[in-house]
């Protein structure tokens, strides 16, 4: 059975401080996390370091949200794979639909910071999933073996198994709208579909896919619950330290 992994995305919030109040929180609300589940949380740049420092006696997990797939150079405002290795990160958010729609992120540069990412032994998170247009028009499926199919590319079996796939459908993100259950699952089993021709199987059965979009304490449980839904991608919910906590507890007890 496949490990779920439960990751908090912060985006844009918690500076430092708010950071430490957010991590002091979860601490509180989970001491401990079972061995069976892997807990990470990814805060924006500036609070990585300390919060790598707070969580050093847990085993929660620090990532970013994104990196640059230079190693380093004139590139002002940007961060490479190393420096969130020195930083003390394990994974990394790539092609996030937000970087997409809103900061030029294509394909083409999803498969160089994953290949990157990889380099680097940092666990590339990355996200595909459909616009409501797209969804309407009935492309979904084939926009998703598209995403999928590119960011895998030039990349072999044995490092595929080190990338996790969050299939984040643009019109459940921060709206309330969740993806129902078996709309879940039939995106994730199409995935892993695309990834058994890429591949093989057992590449197929062994990468993680997580879904991402609304996922709530509310909501976990029946999510997690689907046979090819390995953990969740966790914005709004993430912010707040028992939400967190009470979705961490879900994928525990459903392990
Ligand atoms: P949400 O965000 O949980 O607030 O919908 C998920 C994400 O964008 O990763």
């Amino acid at each position: 059975m496949r490990r779920f992994l439960i990751a908090g995305n912060w985006k844009m919030n918690c500076g430092p401080s708010d950071a430490a109040g957010l991590l002091e929180g979860l601490k509180e609300q989970k001491s401990e996390v079972s061995e069976d589940v892997d807990v990470l949380v990814c805060p924006p740049y500036v609070s990585l370091s300390m919060s790598v420092n707070y969580l050093h006696d847990t085993d929660i997990q620090v990532g970013a949200q994104n990196l640059h797939f230079e190693d380093n150079g004139a590139f002002t405002g940007e961060v490479s794979a190393s420096m969130l290795t020195e930083a003390g990160c394990a994974y990394v958010i790539i092609g996030h639909s937000e970087r997409r729609q809103y900061f030029g992120e294509t394909d083409e540069s999803v498969n160089k910071k994953t290949h990157k990412a990889i380099d680097h032994n940092l666990g590339p998170v990355v996200c595909v999933g459909e616009s409501l247009e797209q969804r309407k028009e009935g492309i979904h499926f084939d926009l998703v073996k598209d995403q999928v199919t590119a960011a895998f590319d030039g990349i072999n079996e044995v490092d595929a198994l080190d990338v996790v796939i969050a299939y984040e459908p643009i019109w459940a993100i921060g709206t309330g709208e969740t993806a129902s259950p078996e709309q879940a699952q039939e995106m994730h089993a199409h995935i892993r579909s695309v990834l058994s021709d890429l591949y093989d199987e057992d590449t197929s059965e062994g990468v993680r896919i997580l879904y991402g979009g609304s996922m709530k304490p509310g909501n976990a449980e029946e999510l997690l619950g689907q046979k090819d839904v390995d953990g969740g991608l966790i914005g709004g919910a993430s912010l707040d330290a028992e939400s967190f906590a009470q979705i961490i507890t879900i994928a525990e007890k459903l392990s």
